[in-house]
Protein backbone atom coordinates (compact mmCIF):
# COMPACT_ATOMS: atom_id res chain seq x y z
CA UNK A 1 0.00 0.00 0.00
CA UNK A 2 1.51 3.51 -0.88
CA UNK A 3 2.43 5.38 2.33
CA UNK A 4 -0.30 8.27 1.74
CA UNK A 5 -3.32 5.62 2.09
CA UNK A 6 -1.76 4.26 5.14
CA UNK A 7 -3.53 5.50 8.71
CA UNK A 8 -1.42 8.28 9.60
CA UNK A 9 -0.69 8.32 13.05
CA UNK A 10 -0.04 3.78 13.39
CA UNK A 11 -0.38 2.92 9.74
CA UNK A 12 3.37 2.20 9.20
CA UNK A 13 3.33 -1.72 9.82
CA UNK A 14 -0.35 -2.34 8.57
CA UNK A 15 -0.66 -3.52 4.45
CA UNK A 16 -4.04 -2.33 4.14
CA UNK A 17 -6.06 0.94 5.74
CA UNK A 18 -9.38 0.08 8.19
CA UNK A 19 -12.51 -0.72 6.47
CA UNK A 20 -14.64 1.46 6.02
CA UNK A 21 -17.24 -0.31 8.54
CA UNK A 22 -14.54 -0.44 11.25
CA UNK A 23 -13.80 3.42 11.15
CA UNK A 24 -17.32 3.63 12.14
CA UNK A 25 -17.20 0.71 14.28
CA UNK A 26 -14.39 2.54 16.15
CA UNK A 27 -14.17 6.03 15.71
CA UNK A 28 -15.08 8.29 19.35
CA UNK A 29 -14.63 11.81 17.54
CA UNK A 30 -18.51 11.58 17.26
CA UNK A 31 -18.53 12.27 21.81
CA UNK A 32 -14.70 12.96 22.48
CA UNK A 33 -14.51 16.00 20.82
CA UNK A 34 -15.90 17.66 23.34
CA UNK A 35 -12.78 17.14 25.22
CA UNK A 36 -10.77 19.33 22.66
CA UNK A 37 -10.27 22.02 24.86
CA UNK A 38 -8.68 19.94 27.25
CA UNK A 39 -6.87 17.70 25.09
CA UNK A 40 -4.79 20.73 23.96
CA UNK A 41 -4.66 21.88 27.21
CA UNK A 42 -2.53 18.72 27.99
CA UNK A 43 -0.22 19.01 24.41
CA UNK A 44 0.86 22.03 25.65
CA UNK A 45 1.54 20.80 29.18
CA UNK A 46 3.92 17.97 27.64
CA UNK A 47 5.36 20.68 25.04
CA UNK A 48 6.72 23.24 27.38
CA UNK A 49 7.84 20.43 29.20
CA UNK A 50 9.68 18.58 26.19
CA UNK A 51 11.12 21.97 25.43
CA UNK A 52 12.21 22.04 29.63
CA UNK A 53 14.34 18.62 28.84
CA UNK A 54 16.28 19.84 25.44
CA UNK A 55 13.90 17.30 23.54
CA UNK A 56 12.06 20.46 21.65
CA UNK A 57 13.90 23.50 20.57
CA UNK A 58 12.60 26.77 22.07
CA UNK A 59 11.03 27.35 18.06
CA UNK A 60 9.94 24.16 18.04
CA UNK A 61 7.68 24.75 20.94
CA UNK A 62 7.01 28.37 20.59
CA UNK A 63 5.30 26.83 16.83
CA UNK A 64 3.72 24.58 18.49
CA UNK A 65 2.16 26.62 21.03
CA UNK A 66 0.87 29.01 18.48
CA UNK A 67 -0.53 26.10 16.74
CA UNK A 68 -2.14 25.13 19.31
CA UNK A 69 -3.47 28.90 20.35
CA UNK A 70 -4.91 28.72 16.93
CA UNK A 71 -6.62 25.40 16.96
CA UNK A 72 -8.37 26.59 20.17
CA UNK A 73 -10.14 29.66 18.16
CA UNK A 74 -10.73 27.10 15.04
CA UNK A 75 -12.71 24.88 18.03
CA UNK A 76 -14.17 27.54 20.07
CA UNK A 77 -15.57 29.18 16.61
CA UNK A 78 -16.42 25.69 15.23
CA UNK A 79 -14.45 26.40 12.38
CA UNK A 80 -12.65 23.08 12.99
CA UNK A 81 -12.84 20.20 10.48
CA UNK A 82 -13.12 17.09 12.29
CA UNK A 83 -12.14 13.53 10.37
CA UNK A 84 -14.25 10.54 11.52
CA UNK A 85 -10.96 8.24 9.80
CA UNK A 86 -9.01 10.09 12.51
CA UNK A 87 -10.93 8.06 14.45
CA UNK A 88 -10.69 10.24 18.16
CA UNK A 89 -9.86 13.76 19.31
CA UNK A 90 -6.27 13.16 19.82
CA UNK A 91 -5.51 11.95 16.31
CA UNK A 92 -7.45 14.94 14.81
CA UNK A 93 -6.18 17.35 16.66
CA UNK A 94 -2.40 16.23 16.43
CA UNK A 95 -2.90 16.00 12.46
CA UNK A 96 -4.35 19.27 12.44
CA UNK A 97 -1.31 20.48 14.13
CA UNK A 98 1.03 18.99 11.86
CA UNK A 99 -0.74 20.71 9.04
CA UNK A 100 0.43 24.19 10.66
CA UNK A 101 4.23 23.41 11.99
CA UNK A 102 6.48 20.06 11.61
CA UNK A 103 7.73 20.25 15.12
CA UNK A 104 4.41 18.65 15.64
CA UNK A 105 5.15 15.34 14.59
CA UNK A 106 7.90 15.22 17.97
CA UNK A 107 5.12 16.03 19.91
CA UNK A 108 4.27 12.88 20.98
CA UNK A 109 7.33 11.60 22.26
CA UNK A 110 7.05 9.91 25.57
CA UNK A 111 3.50 9.91 25.84
CA UNK A 112 0.65 7.66 24.49
CA UNK A 113 -3.29 8.24 23.51
CA UNK A 114 -3.53 5.96 27.21
CA UNK A 115 -1.96 8.73 29.17
CA UNK A 116 -3.47 11.42 27.31
CA UNK A 117 -6.94 10.53 27.40
CA UNK A 118 -6.85 9.44 31.13
CA UNK A 119 -5.05 13.42 31.65
CA UNK A 120 -7.85 14.33 29.54
CA UNK A 121 -10.78 13.06 31.53
CA UNK A 122 -9.12 14.04 35.14
CA UNK A 123 -9.17 17.47 33.56
CA UNK A 124 -12.92 17.17 32.59
CA UNK A 125 -13.74 16.31 35.70
CA UNK A 126 -12.34 18.59 37.61
CA UNK A 127 -14.05 21.13 35.54
CA UNK A 128 -17.36 18.94 35.50
CA UNK A 129 -17.45 18.62 39.41
CA UNK A 130 -17.04 22.59 39.95
CA UNK A 131 -20.04 23.44 37.09
CA UNK A 132 -22.05 20.90 39.03
CA UNK A 133 -21.28 22.72 41.80
CA UNK A 134 -22.89 25.71 40.66
CA UNK A 135 -25.58 24.26 39.37
CA UNK A 136 -26.48 22.74 42.78
CA UNK A 137 -25.97 25.61 44.19
CA UNK A 138 -28.83 27.61 41.98
CA UNK A 139 -31.54 24.80 42.87
CA UNK A 140 -30.58 24.94 46.94
CA UNK A 141 -30.95 28.84 46.21
CA UNK A 142 -34.20 28.66 44.47
CA UNK A 143 -34.98 25.76 47.13
CA UNK A 144 -33.83 28.36 49.73
CA UNK A 145 -36.05 31.31 48.81
CA UNK A 146 -39.17 28.85 48.70
CA UNK A 147 -37.95 27.53 52.23
CA UNK A 148 -37.63 31.12 53.64
CA UNK A 149 -41.11 32.45 52.70
CA UNK A 150 -42.60 29.40 54.13
CA UNK A 151 -40.61 28.59 57.10
CA UNK A 152 -43.39 28.47 59.55
CA UNK A 153 -46.28 27.35 57.42
CA UNK A 154 -47.41 24.03 58.83
CA UNK A 155 -47.79 20.97 56.43
CA UNK A 156 -48.21 17.40 57.12
CA UNK A 157 -45.26 15.30 57.71
CA UNK A 158 -45.48 11.46 56.16
CA UNK A 159 -44.44 8.29 56.56
CA UNK A 160 -45.08 5.52 54.47
CA UNK A 161 -47.51 8.37 52.91
CA UNK A 162 -49.70 8.88 55.15
CA UNK A 163 -50.30 11.81 57.53
CA UNK A 164 -47.80 11.81 60.96
CA UNK A 165 -46.21 14.57 62.69
CA UNK A 166 -46.72 18.08 61.51
CA UNK A 167 -43.29 19.70 60.43
CA UNK A 168 -43.07 23.44 58.32
CA UNK A 169 -42.52 23.64 54.57
CA UNK A 170 -39.02 25.09 55.88
CA UNK A 171 -38.34 22.28 57.69
CA UNK A 172 -39.43 19.73 54.72
CA UNK A 173 -37.56 21.78 52.14
CA UNK A 174 -34.43 22.16 54.22
CA UNK A 175 -34.52 18.35 54.13
CA UNK A 176 -33.96 18.41 50.32
CA UNK A 177 -31.20 21.01 50.72
CA UNK A 178 -28.77 19.23 53.27
CA UNK A 179 -29.32 16.03 50.69
CA UNK A 180 -28.08 18.36 48.01
CA UNK A 181 -25.59 20.11 50.49
CA UNK A 182 -24.25 16.42 50.93
CA UNK A 183 -23.93 16.17 47.00
CA UNK A 184 -21.91 20.00 46.77
CA UNK A 185 -19.39 18.43 49.36
CA UNK A 186 -19.49 14.76 46.90
CA UNK A 187 -18.46 16.45 44.08
CA UNK A 188 -15.57 18.34 45.96
CA UNK A 189 -14.29 14.80 46.91
CA UNK A 190 -14.32 13.60 43.09
CA UNK A 191 -12.37 16.76 41.57
CA UNK A 192 -10.33 15.84 44.30
CA UNK A 193 -9.65 12.64 43.62
CA UNK A 194 -9.57 13.62 39.71
CA UNK A 195 -6.93 15.78 40.62
CA UNK A 196 -3.73 13.78 40.05
CA UNK A 197 -1.90 13.77 37.01
CA UNK A 198 -1.12 10.30 35.00
CA UNK A 199 1.21 12.13 31.89
CA UNK A 200 4.60 10.60 31.79
CA UNK A 201 2.57 6.92 32.54
CA UNK A 202 2.61 6.24 28.54
CA UNK A 203 0.77 3.39 27.07
CA UNK A 204 1.51 2.09 30.71
CA UNK A 205 5.46 1.22 31.36
CA UNK A 206 6.44 5.26 30.97
CA UNK A 207 8.93 6.07 28.54
CA UNK A 208 13.60 5.80 28.48
CA UNK A 209 13.08 9.79 27.27
CA UNK A 210 14.08 11.89 30.14
CA UNK A 211 10.57 13.64 31.15
CA UNK A 212 10.03 15.64 34.12
CA UNK A 213 6.25 14.62 35.12
CA UNK A 214 6.56 17.23 38.00
CA UNK A 215 7.00 19.85 35.51
CA UNK A 216 3.96 18.79 33.53
CA UNK A 217 1.44 18.25 36.55
CA UNK A 218 2.56 21.66 37.69
CA UNK A 219 2.00 23.41 33.99
CA UNK A 220 -1.14 21.58 34.20
CA UNK A 221 -2.46 22.29 37.48
CA UNK A 222 -2.68 19.14 39.48
CA UNK A 223 -1.26 20.12 42.68
CA UNK A 224 -1.76 20.25 46.17
CA UNK A 225 -2.99 22.68 48.53
CA UNK A 226 1.13 24.06 49.12
CA UNK A 227 1.16 24.03 44.79
CA UNK A 228 3.29 20.67 44.95
CA UNK A 229 2.37 17.99 41.91
CA UNK A 230 0.19 15.22 42.30
CA UNK A 231 1.43 12.57 40.20
CA UNK A 232 0.16 9.30 39.55
CA UNK A 233 2.08 6.48 41.44
CA UNK A 234 1.72 3.69 39.07
CA UNK A 235 1.63 4.01 35.08
CA UNK A 236 -0.35 0.58 34.87
CA UNK A 237 -2.72 1.50 37.50
CA UNK A 238 -2.74 5.28 36.02
CA UNK A 239 -3.91 4.32 32.52
CA UNK A 240 -6.03 1.63 33.13
CA UNK A 241 -8.01 3.06 36.41
CA UNK A 242 -11.58 4.31 35.64
CA UNK A 243 -12.21 4.87 39.34
CA UNK A 244 -12.67 9.08 39.07
CA UNK A 245 -15.57 7.65 36.22
CA UNK A 246 -17.04 5.82 38.68
CA UNK A 247 -16.92 7.73 41.76
CA UNK A 248 -18.38 11.03 39.17
CA UNK A 249 -21.36 8.59 37.64
CA UNK A 250 -21.68 7.62 41.42
CA UNK A 251 -22.46 11.23 42.24
CA UNK A 252 -24.44 12.02 39.58
CA UNK A 253 -26.40 9.12 40.51
CA UNK A 254 -27.28 10.23 43.97
CA UNK A 255 -27.87 13.57 43.39
CA UNK A 256 -30.01 12.56 40.52
CA UNK A 257 -31.72 10.45 42.88
CA UNK A 258 -32.41 13.54 45.45
CA UNK A 259 -33.56 15.50 42.70
CA UNK A 260 -36.07 12.33 41.91
CA UNK A 261 -37.70 12.01 44.95
CA UNK A 262 -37.94 16.21 45.57
CA UNK A 263 -39.54 15.55 42.42
CA UNK A 264 -42.24 13.02 43.47
CA UNK A 265 -42.80 15.35 46.36
CA UNK A 266 -43.86 18.02 44.42
CA UNK A 267 -45.77 16.13 41.91
CA UNK A 268 -47.47 14.72 45.04
CA UNK A 269 -47.82 18.55 46.75
CA UNK A 270 -48.97 19.72 43.33
CA UNK A 271 -51.81 17.30 42.28
CA UNK A 272 -55.01 18.38 43.11
CA UNK A 273 -55.41 16.21 46.33
CA UNK A 274 -53.04 18.14 47.92
CA UNK A 275 -52.98 21.31 46.13
CA UNK A 276 -50.00 22.10 48.62
CA UNK A 277 -47.96 23.84 45.39
CA UNK A 278 -49.00 25.95 42.69
CA UNK A 279 -46.33 25.22 39.84
CA UNK A 280 -45.75 28.18 36.95
CA UNK A 281 -47.15 27.60 33.41
CA UNK A 282 -43.52 27.98 32.30
CA UNK A 283 -42.74 24.37 33.69
CA UNK A 284 -45.84 22.79 33.04
CA UNK A 285 -47.42 21.45 30.17
CA UNK A 286 -51.20 20.76 29.13
CA UNK A 287 -52.59 18.18 27.52
CA UNK A 288 -53.68 17.48 23.98
CA UNK A 289 -57.02 16.50 24.62
CA UNK A 290 -58.00 17.45 27.68
CA UNK A 291 -58.14 21.48 28.02
CA UNK A 292 -58.34 21.53 32.27
CA UNK A 293 -55.24 19.76 32.56
CA UNK A 294 -51.90 21.33 33.65
CA UNK A 295 -49.13 18.66 34.15
CA UNK A 296 -46.09 18.69 35.87
CA UNK A 297 -43.63 17.92 33.04
CA UNK A 298 -40.71 19.00 34.33
CA UNK A 299 -40.76 17.47 37.51
CA UNK A 300 -41.75 14.16 36.07
CA UNK A 301 -39.09 14.35 33.21
CA UNK A 302 -36.35 15.08 36.19
CA UNK A 303 -37.69 11.73 37.72
CA UNK A 304 -37.84 9.99 34.42
CA UNK A 305 -33.99 11.09 33.76
CA UNK A 306 -32.85 9.80 37.35
CA UNK A 307 -33.26 5.87 35.56
CA UNK A 308 -31.12 7.02 32.66
CA UNK A 309 -28.68 8.47 34.80
CA UNK A 310 -28.36 5.45 37.23
CA UNK A 311 -28.38 3.35 34.15
CA UNK A 312 -25.18 5.22 33.18
CA UNK A 313 -23.47 4.38 36.34
CA UNK A 314 -24.10 0.63 35.36
CA UNK A 315 -23.22 0.66 32.28
CA UNK A 316 -19.57 1.79 33.31
CA UNK A 317 -19.62 -0.41 35.91
CA UNK A 318 -20.36 -3.31 33.80
CA UNK A 319 -17.97 -2.29 31.33
CA UNK A 320 -14.92 -2.23 33.18
CA UNK A 321 -15.68 -5.42 35.50
CA UNK A 322 -13.83 -7.93 33.34
CA UNK A 323 -11.19 -5.93 31.63
CA UNK A 324 -7.17 -7.06 32.19
CA UNK A 325 -4.43 -4.41 33.03
CA UNK A 326 -4.13 -2.21 31.39
CA UNK A 327 -5.97 -0.35 28.33
CA UNK A 328 -7.94 -2.34 26.33
CA UNK A 329 -10.13 -0.65 23.73
CA UNK A 330 -13.69 -1.04 25.20
CA UNK A 331 -12.48 1.66 27.82
CA UNK A 332 -13.30 3.93 24.59
CA UNK A 333 -17.04 3.26 25.92
CA UNK A 334 -16.34 5.11 29.27
CA UNK A 335 -16.81 8.28 28.24
CA UNK A 336 -20.26 7.97 26.64
CA UNK A 337 -21.88 7.87 30.00
CA UNK A 338 -20.51 10.13 32.26
CA UNK A 339 -20.77 12.82 29.56
CA UNK A 340 -24.85 11.89 29.34
CA UNK A 341 -24.85 11.86 33.11
CA UNK A 342 -23.32 14.94 33.21
CA UNK A 343 -25.36 17.05 30.56
CA UNK A 344 -28.31 15.47 31.84
CA UNK A 345 -27.70 16.35 35.62
CA UNK A 346 -26.99 20.06 34.13
CA UNK A 347 -30.23 20.32 32.73
CA UNK A 348 -32.26 18.56 35.77
CA UNK A 349 -30.72 20.80 38.25
CA UNK A 350 -31.61 23.97 36.04
CA UNK A 351 -34.90 23.40 35.87
CA UNK A 352 -35.54 22.33 39.26
CA UNK A 353 -34.38 25.75 40.19
CA UNK A 354 -36.19 27.65 37.54
CA UNK A 355 -39.72 25.73 38.23
CA UNK A 356 -38.88 26.50 41.82
CA UNK A 357 -38.17 29.90 41.33
CA UNK A 358 -41.81 30.62 40.52
CA UNK A 359 -43.72 28.19 42.35
CA UNK A 360 -45.83 28.99 45.60
CA UNK A 361 -47.23 27.34 48.43
CA UNK A 362 -50.89 27.94 49.03
CA UNK A 363 -51.10 28.69 52.57
CA UNK A 364 -55.08 27.69 52.85
CA UNK A 365 -54.22 24.18 51.75
CA UNK A 366 -51.55 23.64 54.16
CA UNK A 367 -52.94 24.95 56.86
CA UNK A 368 -56.08 22.98 56.35
CA UNK A 369 -54.22 19.69 56.17
CA UNK A 370 -51.64 20.37 58.74
CA UNK A 371 -54.89 21.04 61.15
CA UNK A 372 -56.26 17.65 61.91
CA UNK A 373 -55.70 16.64 65.49
CA UNK A 374 -54.15 13.01 64.46
CA UNK A 375 -51.14 14.62 63.61
CA UNK A 376 -50.67 15.61 67.09
CA UNK A 377 -51.38 12.14 69.30
CA UNK A 378 -47.59 11.31 69.48
CA UNK A 379 -47.54 14.98 71.08
CA UNK A 380 -50.75 13.57 73.76
CA UNK A 381 -48.70 10.39 74.39
CA UNK A 382 -45.72 12.83 75.33
CA UNK A 383 -48.01 14.75 77.99
CA UNK A 384 -48.75 11.43 79.69
CA UNK A 385 -45.23 10.89 79.53
CA UNK A 386 -44.17 14.23 81.52
CA UNK A 387 -46.59 13.29 83.70
CA UNK A 388 -45.20 9.53 84.59
CA UNK A 389 -46.81 7.23 82.48
CA UNK A 390 -44.78 5.05 80.69
CA UNK A 391 -44.08 5.67 76.80
CA UNK A 392 -46.02 2.17 76.17
CA UNK A 393 -48.84 2.58 78.08
CA UNK A 394 -49.32 6.35 77.05
CA UNK A 395 -49.50 5.11 73.60
CA UNK A 396 -51.71 2.83 74.58
CA UNK A 397 -54.11 5.28 76.21
CA UNK A 398 -53.93 7.86 73.29
CA UNK A 399 -55.06 4.93 70.76
CA UNK A 400 -57.97 3.93 72.74
CA UNK A 401 -58.91 7.52 72.44
CA UNK A 402 -58.50 7.67 68.69
CA UNK A 403 -60.81 4.76 68.74
CA UNK A 404 -62.92 6.26 70.71
CA UNK A 405 -63.10 9.30 68.75
CA UNK A 406 -63.60 7.50 65.75
CA UNK A 407 -66.58 5.64 67.11
CA UNK A 408 -68.13 8.85 68.02
CA UNK A 409 -67.00 9.91 64.38
CA UNK A 410 -65.82 13.34 66.90
CA UNK A 411 -61.93 14.34 65.89
CA UNK A 412 -59.60 13.66 68.96
CA UNK A 413 -60.26 17.50 71.21
CA UNK A 414 -63.59 16.99 70.75
CA UNK A 415 -63.99 13.73 73.49
CA UNK A 416 -64.79 15.55 76.68
CA UNK A 417 -62.75 15.59 80.03
CA UNK A 418 -64.42 12.91 81.68
CA UNK A 419 -64.71 10.63 79.06
CA UNK A 420 -60.53 10.68 78.49
CA UNK A 421 -60.57 10.90 82.41
CA UNK A 422 -62.24 7.51 82.47
CA UNK A 423 -59.46 5.93 79.83
CA UNK A 424 -56.44 7.70 81.72
CA UNK A 425 -56.93 10.00 84.89
CA UNK A 426 -53.54 11.67 84.40
CA UNK A 427 -55.26 13.39 81.17
CA UNK A 428 -55.87 16.75 83.27
CA UNK A 429 -57.75 19.65 81.77
CA UNK A 430 -55.22 21.13 80.10
CA UNK A 431 -54.69 18.29 77.55
CA UNK A 432 -56.49 20.10 75.27
CA UNK A 433 -53.64 22.15 74.61
CA UNK A 434 -51.68 20.03 72.97
CA UNK A 435 -53.85 20.50 70.00
CA UNK A 436 -52.38 23.79 69.84
CA UNK A 437 -49.86 23.73 66.46
CA UNK A 438 -47.56 26.48 67.50
CA UNK A 439 -47.62 24.87 71.40
CA UNK A 440 -46.12 21.37 69.06
CA UNK A 441 -43.25 23.20 67.46
CA UNK A 442 -42.12 25.90 69.99
CA UNK A 443 -41.66 22.23 72.25
CA UNK A 444 -39.07 21.03 68.92
CA UNK A 445 -35.70 23.16 69.84
CA UNK A 446 -33.17 21.02 69.58
CA UNK A 447 -31.14 20.60 66.68
CA UNK A 448 -32.83 18.89 63.39
CA UNK A 449 -36.14 19.52 64.77
CA UNK A 450 -38.89 21.79 63.49
CA UNK A 451 -38.97 24.30 66.06
CA UNK A 452 -38.88 27.77 64.25
CA UNK A 453 -35.94 29.09 65.98
CA UNK A 454 -34.12 25.89 64.56
CA UNK A 455 -35.77 26.56 60.78
CA UNK A 456 -34.30 29.92 61.28
CA UNK A 457 -31.06 29.20 61.88
CA UNK A 458 -30.93 26.40 59.56
CA UNK A 459 -31.72 28.81 56.95
CA UNK A 460 -29.88 31.18 58.00
CA UNK A 461 -26.40 28.63 57.69
CA UNK A 462 -27.22 27.94 54.38
CA UNK A 463 -28.19 31.80 52.79
CA UNK A 464 -24.45 32.26 54.40
CA UNK A 465 -23.28 29.69 52.33
CA UNK A 466 -25.26 30.25 49.44
CA UNK A 467 -25.03 33.83 49.29
N1 LIG B 1 -10.11 6.93 21.74
C1 LIG B 1 -9.42 6.16 22.71
C2 LIG B 1 -10.27 6.08 23.99
O1 LIG B 1 -11.08 6.92 24.18
C3 LIG B 1 -8.12 6.78 23.05
C4 LIG B 1 -7.13 5.82 23.59
C5 LIG B 1 -6.73 4.88 22.52
N2 LIG B 1 -5.67 4.04 22.92
C6 LIG B 1 -5.36 2.94 22.21
N3 LIG B 1 -4.38 2.21 22.68
N4 LIG B 1 -6.02 2.58 21.13
O2 LIG B 1 -10.13 5.17 24.76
Amino acid sequence: MPDNEKQVTWGGRFGSKPDDLMQVFGESISFDRRLAPYDLQGSLGHAGMLAEVGLLTPEEFEEIKNGITELSEEIASDEFQWKLELEDVHMNLEQALRAKTEAADKLHAGRSRNDQVATDMRLFFKDACQQLRTALEGAMGALLKLARNHALLPIPGYTHLQRAQPVTVGHHLLAHIEALGRDHERFSTVAEHANVCPLGSGALAGSTLPLDREHVAKALGFVDDQGLPRLTPNGMDAVADRDVFVEFASACATCSLHLSRLSEDVILWNSSEFGYIDLPDSFTTGSSLMPQKKNPDSFELVRGKTGRILGNLNNLLVTIKGLPLTYNRDLQEDKPPVFDSFDELSLCLAVVAGALKDSSFNEEACRDAASDPLLLATDLADYLVERGVPFRKAHHVVGELVSLSEHKKATLPDLTDQEVQAVCPQLEPDWREVFDLERAFAKREKPGMPGPGQIEGRIRYWESLLD
